[in-house]
């Protein structure tokens, strides 16, 4: 590991857009980052995070509902969970941040320009981003559907807390470590999320596994295979892997007849612990 140090000014100094955090460096789960501010961003609240603004350069303010906060060079504020706020900078004025990993700067908000793309990548239809604790909701939906308790199994997840926990500790702590995880597929046009698919390193597997789930309301459309394609294209040209898994239960047909389009093969049959379930292990070449 090298450590040197990260210079603030430097860095702020290839930051060209505006409202666009980037993330200078990680710890305990926490992302630091720097952006640059001019004019006024959209009304949000982070359900389940507090967040730190340090004024680096210029003067900005946070607003809140009832009051405004007016930061200058060397002032820090925490904004705490829940608050809706958002931060106007009548001239350029940069901010270090600090909370943690995966937060979207919109938090509730969803906004066709100021929401930081946590993009991935796109498809024809569909585009894949990292998830956050603002999904909460659909992995709450997702997690829970028949289907996916079924063919993948129940994860337990019932309330917002439990899909919170499980996306922090879960697919964002995967990006962390590997800079790949489970991805949220939205709808390209609408925005709509439909399914999660992605990448996993797990500890019981040797190589990256694919993985993905979809609401039934969105089945056979092509967008599971859409997507899976996507992130084996993304796993070659992005990250060198030059071979993929997956993993299956045996009566999951489509799944597996999915696999088999996209050149998987059945290898052998594997059991990720002692008691679980025998699940049968595909695999596939990449080049
Ligand atoms: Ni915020």
């Amino acid at each position: 590991m090298i450590i040197e140090p990260i210079v603030v000014r430097d860095r702020l100094a290839r930051i060209t857009e505006h409202w666009r955090p980037e993330v200078i460096a990680r710890l305990n789960g926490q992302e630091v980052k720097l952006v640059k501010f001019k004019g006024a961003f959209v009304w949000h609240r982070h359900e389940a995070e507090d967040e730190l603004f340090l004024c680096v350069d210029g003067t900005f303010r946070i607003e809140f509902r009832d009051r405004v906060v007016v930061l200058a060079p060397g002032a820090c504020l925490v904004v705490p969970r829940g608050v809706e706020h958002r931060p106007v900078a009548d001239e350029e004025a940069s901010a270090l941040l600090f909370e943690p990993a995966g937060v979207r700067n919109t938090g509730d908000v969803e906004h066709p320009t100021l929401t930081a793309p946590s993009h991935v990548l796109d498809t024809e239809r569909l585009r894949l981003r990292r998830l956050c604790s603002d999904d909460a909701a659909f992995i709450v939906e997702l997690l829970n559907d028949p289907s996916f308790i079924e063919n993948i199994g129940d994860r337990k997840v019932r309330t917002l807390d439990d899909a919170r926990a499980y996306i922090a500790n879960g697919p964002v702590a995967m990006y962390e470590r590997f800079g790949f995880g489970l991805f949220l597929v939205a709808l390209k046009e609408t925005g709509t999320p439909i399914g999660i698919c992605g990448l996993l390193k797990r500890e019981t597997l040797n190589d990256i596994d694919i993985g993905f789930a979809f609401l039934p309301a969105h089945w056979s459309r092509g967008y599971a295979i859409e997507s899976a394609m996507g992130v084996k294209a993304w796993a070659t040209a992005e990250l060198g892997v030059k071979r993929l898994v997956a993993i299956v239960l045996p009566a999951n047909t489509s799944s597996i007849r999915l696999l088999e389009k996209m050149d998987f093969r059945a290898e052998t049959t594997i059991r990720l612990t002692d008691c679980g379930d025998e699940l049968l292990l595909y695999g596939c070449a990449l080049d």
